[in-house]
């Protein structure tokens, strides 16, 4: 096994070819490679990232896709479609967000190319109209601690302030009353989950929505993980707030088609209460020298392939295909929360539906996680607590899966516990979850520089890689 990946077999390529290479030579390369790496999550053991799993659906959308690889969305005179695809996403998608709801404004939307992209799209609509509206220069925003990472990003990207608060541990969402004491005259937005990440709760929408009314404030809902799915939930009876453009205080609501939506990576939607909002981040430059300049989102030329594919997920699936689906996935991650719970030293985290997360009091979960890895199961790992979750996407509801998770929990709880006796510690911790719960505050530093040194590597280790024989 190589340090770099497919060097024993592939040449690595470090500068760019005099000569190219015969197209099925290449295409034969890409295939042992793409065939090896989905028999990784054919299993049904991975958690999250192949929302659909289904190869037909893929070839379905690379269809719809190759028809329009080549074009270019900044160029609608040559692309009209582009509208079309586009603006039918966004309809559909303030339909599944009751934008019908809304009387007092205009509903809007954009699409970006991931939730990270939603996210910063709206922060920079929320930053830009404050200031213009209510002359803020020193914005802030709050969100709860489960609350993603690219809320960060963002504050970090647009010079806002991040104030973020505790969730309450026993439900895992935040509490409107403590989110209420950080919020003055500077204050942005607050930020909701449903759910989040971490483990899949949803945060009370509708108090956090009568919140930002009261104190004048926008209310953004990180539907990214959820949009797609608890609508569906919703309707098939299971016990789901609304948290879309019903409850009133919502103004924006990032939703990723490339997530539950089932549609291909690098698609994502972000909508609106009031269109004014989503002008206040458009930008235009009209005297330049290569003509006047406009994109509605921070994004210059993008593939309109994409827009065809999430087009023709969301087409080909309706309401009817979503719901079908979600109605698999809920039935699936019940029965694997009925798992859970079937052991007394394991404790899910809050009342989670399609994803959840599970950590434990008797030890350290990494244990768990340490038994399960070689037998194929990928979590994703959590801290302060230490917790796995498991994001249940459509692999899960194939047949045997929920079976083979009973089997291997049993035997991993059993190896947890003997490991904890014995007084060993997990390895897959640093890994999964961070540093472990708990870690002196003077290992954050070595905790960064190890981060940067991973990213360093997943860019550079073709550089230090030996010469090929
Ligand atoms: C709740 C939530 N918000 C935002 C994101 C970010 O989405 P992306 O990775 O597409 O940028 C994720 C990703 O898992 C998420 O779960």
């Amino acid at each position: 096994m190589s340090e770099y990946p497919y060097a024993d077999r592939f040449p690595v390529v470090r500068g760019l070819p005099q000569e190219g290479r015969p197209a099925d030579d290449i295409l034969a390369e890409l295939t042992a490679m793409a065939t090896e790496e989905d028999a990784f999550w054919e299993t049904g053991k991975v958690s999250g990232t192949m929302y659909s799993g289904d190869h037909a659906h893929y070839a379905f959308l690379t269809e719809a896709f190759s028809r329009f690889a080549h074009s270019s969305a900044l160029q609608r005179d040559l692309c009209p479609s582009a509208t079309k695809f586009e603006g039918e996403i966004i309809a559909m998608v303030l339909d599944l967000m009751h934008a019908s709801a809304v009387e007092d404004s205009e509903p809007a939307g954009m699409m970006t190319m991931g939730g990270t992209g939603s996210i910063l799209h709206a922060l920079l609509a929320y930053r830009d109209d404050a200031r213009a509206r209510r002359g803020i220069t020193a914005p802030n925003l709050v969100k709860a601690e489960t609350g993603h990472p690219a809320f960060n990003k963002g504050a970090h990207m647009f010079g806002i302030e991040l104030r973020t608060v505790p969730v309450d541990p026993a439900t895992t969402t935040v509490d409107p009353a403590v989110m209420a004491e950080e919020i003055d005259e500077n204050t942005i937005a607050l930020v909701g989950s449903a759910g989040n990440y971490p483990y899949g709760t949803i945060d009370p929408i509708a108090d956090l929505g009568a919140l930002a009314l009261e104190r004048g404030v926008g209310l953004h809902v990180d539907a990214c993980l959820g949009g797609f799915i608890l609508p569906f939930g919703e309707e098939l009876g299971y016990d789901i707030p609304p948290f879309d453009f019903r409850v009133p205080g919502v103004t924006t609501i990032s939703a990723d088609t490339h997530k539950y939506g089932y549609a291909f990576k690098g698609s994502s939607t972000l909508v609106f209460r009031d269109k004014r909002l989503r002008n206040a981040q458009y930008f235009h430059l009209v005297d330049w020298s290569g003509g006047k300049y406009m994109s509605p989102g921070m994004e210059g030329s993008r593939s309109v392939g994409l827009l065809a594919a999430t087009w023709a997920a969301m087409v080909r699936l309706g309401r009817e295909g979503y719901r079908t689906h979600a109605a698999a996935i809920f039935a699936t991650s019940a029965a694997m929360m009925d798992v859970v719970r079937s052991h007394p030293e394991l404790r899910l985290m809050g009342s989670p539906t399609f994803c959840f997360s599970f950590a434990s009091d008797a030890f350290d979960i990494y244990h768990v996680a340490d038994f399960m890895k070689p037998l194929g199961w990928r979590f994703n790992g959590q801290q302060y607590p230490n917790a796995i979750h498991m994001a249940v996407t459509r692999p899960q509801t194939w047949p045997g899966v929920v079976d083979a998770f009973a089997a291997d929990l049993a035997d991993a709880v059993e190896y947890a516990r003997a490991q904890h006796a014995a007084g060993k510690q997990p390895q897959l911790g640093a890994i999964y979850g961070g540093v472990p719960g708990g870690a002196p505050g003077a290992l954050a530093s070595q905790v960064e520089e190890f981060i940067v040194m991973m990213m360093d590597s997943l860019l550079d280790t073709w550089q230090s890689l030996p010469p090929q024989r």
